[in-house]
């Protein structure tokens, strides 16, 4: 576990907390906020996004993930989660497997409404994980 809480660590939560508001969580009601950093220090957000059909939802760390990449980020340091919760809100499997693939050095930062956020890197989150190495691309 990294405990220590980064340089900018506020301002990222903030953006985070900031994304949630556009959340579309019309069925689950939960909202979520996900704010990144890349290695030029920019800063990409996004909100979970759901639909009538509840499989097409996307999951907030997905929207800003592929937000960024899609506008040339990359590198990844920093994965905040926001969610208005007693305790931190840790990214779902499917949202893991896609940061092992483009965030793979990153520390993910998980914050409630209160307490301490909990902070992991992704091979923490995801211990032997799949990857492009496994395909022998590595
Ligand atoms: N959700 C996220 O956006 N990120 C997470 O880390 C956990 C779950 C969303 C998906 C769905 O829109 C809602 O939260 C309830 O599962």
């Amino acid at each position: 576990m990294t405990d220590a809480p980064q340089p900018d660590e506020a301002a990222l939560v903030a953006a985070a907390w900031q994304a949630r508001t556009s959340a579309i969580c019309t069925y689950s009601g939960f909202a979520v906020g996900a704010a990144l950093r890349d290695a030029e220090g920019r800063v990409w957000t996004g909100a979970n996004v759901e639909n009538a059909s509840y499989t097409l939802g996307l999951c907030a760390e997905r929207v800003a993930i592929f937000w960024a990449l899609t506008h040339g980020a990359r590198d990844f340091t920093h994965v905040v989660v926001v969610t208005d919760t007693a305790r931190p809100t840790s990214p779902c499997g499917a949202c893991r497997q896609i940061l092992v693939e483009f965030a793979p050095k990153a520390q993910v930062v998980m914050v409630a409404r209160e307490g301490e956020p909990l902070r992991l890197s992704v091979a923490e989150l995801v211990p032997h994980a799949f990857d492009d190495a496994a395909l022998g691309r590595g």
